[in-house]
């Protein structure tokens, strides 16, 4: 027979009943775009003919546009820090983060602001990086948390070279990737919410989701539907909730 010492025996059986419950949790991916934050009143992308808060993708988010003019896409970055720390969490976020009191919930987004987490959740991996950290633009390994809402020209990293935005722009790696496809092989149920799923190779990790799995897409509007997805059209603040509380309740959101 083993004997534990005094005090150890209900301590690990605490331990190996969080580990179980952990492990016994059914897995959930939701998969956000800039609708998830657009009643925040975070603009979207793709509904301004490829003009992004007045100005074009190429001179703003690509590393060409960079070259160019570095001030510019530092100001417009500058600009697009201030209305996310300006905004707030709205009710599909705040619906999202609730879920993890009952499942092992990973938010996997494309957007840069930090709204998921501002909400509660405790789990994000931001796939284009996040406009809250500063990168150096020689090293990408190298990122600085701000403690200032801009960015200036002048502004220099660890090595010594410029800082930008640790955004990830069109033609740069996107973060998480095999990572993300493993989270949604594994998923029993995957949401993904207001995104036009055009922008690869993000919008790819959806038909990582398992056959068998329970998959909702939320839109106003959709372009595509991808394949065992079921649609569910309306806002992220009023559908995101409703399903939240279905699955909480153990009901199908679909009525
Ligand atoms: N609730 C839910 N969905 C909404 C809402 C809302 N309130 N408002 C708009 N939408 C939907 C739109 O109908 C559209 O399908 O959100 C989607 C937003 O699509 P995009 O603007 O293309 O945003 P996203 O898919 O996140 O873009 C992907 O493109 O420019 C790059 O790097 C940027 O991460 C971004 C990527």
């Amino acid at each position: 027979m083993i004997v534990l010492p005094r005090g150890i025996g209900p301590a690990l059986s605490c331990g190996i009943t969080f580990l179980a419950k952990c492990m016994s949790m059914e897995k959930i991916v939701i998969f956000t775009g800039a609708g998830v934050s657009a009643e925040s009143g975070l603009k979207t992308f793709r509904a301004m003919d490829g003009l992004w808060n007045d100005h074009a993708i190429e001179d703003v988010a690509t590393p060409e546009g960079w070259a160019r003019n570095p001030a510019l896409v530092l100001d417009f970055y500058n600009q697009r820090r201030q209305e996310v720390l300006a905004a707030h969490p709205n009710a599909a976020h705040e619906a999202i983060a609730r879920l993890e009191s009952m499942f092992d919930v990973t938010v996997i987004t494309q957007n840069i602001d930090d709204l998921h987490e501002r909400a509660g959740s405790s789990k994000v991996l931001h796939v284009h990086g996040e406009i809250l950290k500063a990168r150096s633009s020689i090293d990408p390994e190298l990122i600085h948390t701000l403690d200032t809402p801009t960015i200036a020209p002048g502004d220099r990293c660890a090595k010594g070279s410029q800082l930008r935005p640790d955004v990830v722009w069109f033609g740069e790696a996107v973060r998480f990737m095999d990572e993300s496809e493993t989270l949604f092989a594994n998923a029993s149920r995957v949401l993904t919410i207001g995104t036009s799923l055009t922008v690869y190779p993000a919008a790819g990790l959806v038909k990582h989701a398992p056959y068998l799995a329970e998959k909702y897409l939320v839109s106003p509007d959709v372009q595509k539907v991808p394949y065992g997805f079921h649609f569910m059209r309306g806002l992220a603040t009023t559908v995101v909730p409703h399903i939240v509380t279905c699955w909480m309740e153990g009901r199908s959101p679909v009525r």
